[in-house]
C-alpha cells in the first residue's frame, strides 16, 4: 500500500473495470453498457493506439512494439493516459459532479496487470468491481481472425492473437483472481450472441444492485 491519495474520490467518480480475453466481446459489450447505465467508455487499448499514432509522442514506437508483442505497455504510461482522460471528462461535464451525480467510468482492458491494479486504485481511485467475460480461445480466435479482415490492427493476426493469449492467462488473468478473492467481480459466460451476453450482464449488475441509468 502507498500513502499518496487517489487523484479522484469516490464520491465524484465511480470506476468499474471491464476484463476478458482478447476478443472476448469487451468494446462490443461496452457500447450496450454506455446506452443503458450511463457509463463513460475508456478503452485502454485505445488510449494506447491514440498516443502510438499521436505526433510528437515519446512513446509512439515503444507501444507499437508491445502491442505487436501482445505485451503489456508499462503501467506508468497506461494509467497516465487514463487518469488524464479521466480529468478531460470531468473538466467538460463540471455539472454531473455539482448535481450531486457521480461520473461512472467504464474502463476496458484494464488492469492487465497485477501492479496495474495496485498503482490504479492508490493514485487514481478504487473501483466498484470488475465484470469479466469468460470466454474460450477457441471462440476469441475465430472472432478475432475475422475481426482483422476489416480492423486494420497490427495485432489481429494469428501470431499476435498466440500471444496476447499467453499473455492473457499468465499475467491477467491473476487480477481477475485477486479481485475474485476480494468479491469484486461479476463473471459472465461471453460464449453465443452479444445479445445473449448482454442479458447476462445485466442480470449480473441487478443481483449486485447496479440499476441502468434513468
Ligand atoms: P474485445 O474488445 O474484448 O477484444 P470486441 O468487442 O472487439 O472484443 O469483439 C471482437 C470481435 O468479435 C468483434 O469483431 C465483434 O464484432 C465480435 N463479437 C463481439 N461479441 C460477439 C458475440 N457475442 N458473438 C459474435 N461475435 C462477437
Ligand atoms: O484491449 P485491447 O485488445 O485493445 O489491447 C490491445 C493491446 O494494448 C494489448 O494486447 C496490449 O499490448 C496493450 N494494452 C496494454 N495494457 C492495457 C491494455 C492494453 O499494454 N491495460
Ligand atoms: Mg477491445
Amino acid at each position: 500500500m502507498s500513502s499518496s491519495k487517489p487523484r479522484f474520490s469516490p464520491e465524484e467518480v465511480t470506476v468499474v473495470f471491464l476484463l476478458g480475453g482478447p476478443g472476448s466481446g469487451k468494446g462490443t459489450q461496452s457500447t450496450n453498457l454506455v446506452r443503458d447505465y450511463g457509463f463513460v467508455h475508456l478503452s485502454a487499448g485505445d488510449l494506447l493506439r491514440g498516443e502510438q499514432i499521436r505526433e510528437g509522442s515519446e512513446y509512439g514506437q515503444l507501444i507499437k512494439t508491445y502491442i505487436t508483442e501482445g505485451k503489456i505497455v508499462p503501467m506508468e504510461i497506461t494509467v497516465a493516459l487514463l487518469s488524464n482522460a479521466m480529468a478531460e471528462h470531468l473538466a467538460k461535464y463540471p455539472d454531473t459532479v455539482k448535481n450531486g451525480k457521480k461520473a461512472r467510468f467504464l474502463i476496458d482492458g484494464f488492469p492487465r496487470k497485477l501492479d496495474q491494479a495496485v498503482f490504479f486504485e492508490d493514485t487514481v481511485c478504487p473501483s466498484q468491481f470488475t465484470l469479466f467475460l469468460d470466454c474460450p480461445e477457441e471462440v476469441m480466435e475465430g472472432r478475432l481472425l475475422k475481426r482483422g479482415e476489416t480492423s486494420g490492427r497490427d495485432d489481429d493476426n494469428a501470431e499476435s492473437i498466440r500471444k496476447r493469449f499467453r499473455t492473457f492467462v499468465e499475467t491477467s488473468m491473476p487480477v481477475v483472481d485477486e479481485f475474485a478473492k476480494q468479491d469484486k467481480v461479476i463473471s459472465v459466460s461471453a460464449t453465443g450472441t452479444v445479445e445473449e451476453v448482454y442479458i447476462r450482464i445485466q442480470d449480473g449488475f441487478e443481483k449486485r444492485g447496479v440499476k441502468p441509468s434513468a
